[in-house]
């Protein structure tokens, strides 16, 4: 059975808000995003070639697509419920393909057809243990364009102890102010989606997935937090040449790396 528009509405709508408690001042960071990669393609011919990574049920693709409708956008994720929400959710915004990051021969998936203009990602490279991460910054180097962008937000602590504590106080001030922690968390979205028929064979299919990548190496949660420069320092390894944060608050940061 398929999945119907009016529920794949209700999840990502829930999940748009769940999402709220762990990515600090989330809406401005897509908006900073888009920013990005509108500015890096300004004036090169043709549409632009966007990948998604980790791109859930299509948070960041959606809103890139309705900024850049000349776009053309690959969305990845290997949660097959999440890419399923998306793909009825938002049906015209990406492209979307099923593959773990990080695995074996995972870039050959995407099916691009030409270099990328810019690789995306929010809240999602994290789940990447470093040499994975390592390994996909030097995928993605070799995938984009000299000029192409990969922009990446997502949360990453200070190297200082002090100013983690510090960062992390001003990004919970943040979403108190704005009512972000009054939303569910991930573990009541997940319990919710547990008790809808509509999505039983959907779960059933993360689960088995979740079961058989446990113990291999492309990483699928709880890998260390790296902080932005040790993130700075693999993306100058993988052969970027400008490197650094444009945007941040808290620990939520935006982060560009120009092939
Ligand atoms: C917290 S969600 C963020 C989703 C979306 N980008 C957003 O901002 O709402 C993290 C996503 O990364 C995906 N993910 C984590 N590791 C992955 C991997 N190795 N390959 C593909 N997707 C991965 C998860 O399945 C999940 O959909």
């Amino acid at each position: 059975m398929g999945l119907s528009l009016a529920t794949a509405e209700r999840w990502v709508e829930r999940w748009e808000r769940q999402q709220q408690r762990y990515a600090v001042d989330r809406e401005e960071r897509f908006t900073v995003i888009a920013d990005v990669v509108e500015q890096s393609v300004a004036g090169v011919p043709g549409r632009p070639s966007v990948v998604d990574l980790g791109c859930g049920p299509g948070s960041l693709a959606a809103r890139l697509a309705r900024r850049m409708p000349y776009a053309d956008i690959v969305a990845v994720d290997m949660d097959p419920l999440l890419l399923e929400l998306a793909r009825t959710h938002h049906a015209d915004a990406a492209r979307y393909v099923d593959v773990v990051i990080g695995a074996e021969d995972w870039t050959r998936a995407l099916g691009l057809d030409r270099p990328l203009d810019a690789a995306v990602s929010t809240t999602a490279l994290h789940y990447l243990d470093p040499d994975a991460l390592h390994r996909t910054y030097r995928q993605l180097a070799g995938l984009l364009r000299p000029g192409g962008v990969l922009v990446n937000g997502d949360h990453f602590p200070h190297d200082d102890c002090a100013l983690a504590g510090l960062a992390e106080c001003v990004g919970r001030r943040h979403a108190e102010r704005g009512q972000a922690l009054a939303h569910e968390d991930w573990a009541s979205w997940w319990a919710a989606v547990a008790h809808d028929p509509e999505l039983t064979d959907l779960l059933a299919e993360r689960r088995r997935r979740q079961a058989a990548v446990t113990g291999t190496s492309a990483g699928t949660g709880g890998a260390p937090c790296l902080s932005v420069s040790a993130h700075e320092r693999l993306l100058r390894q993988a052969g970027f040449r400008h490197v650094g944060a444009v945007w941040q608050y808290g620990d939520s940061h935006v982060l560009v790396a120009i092939r």
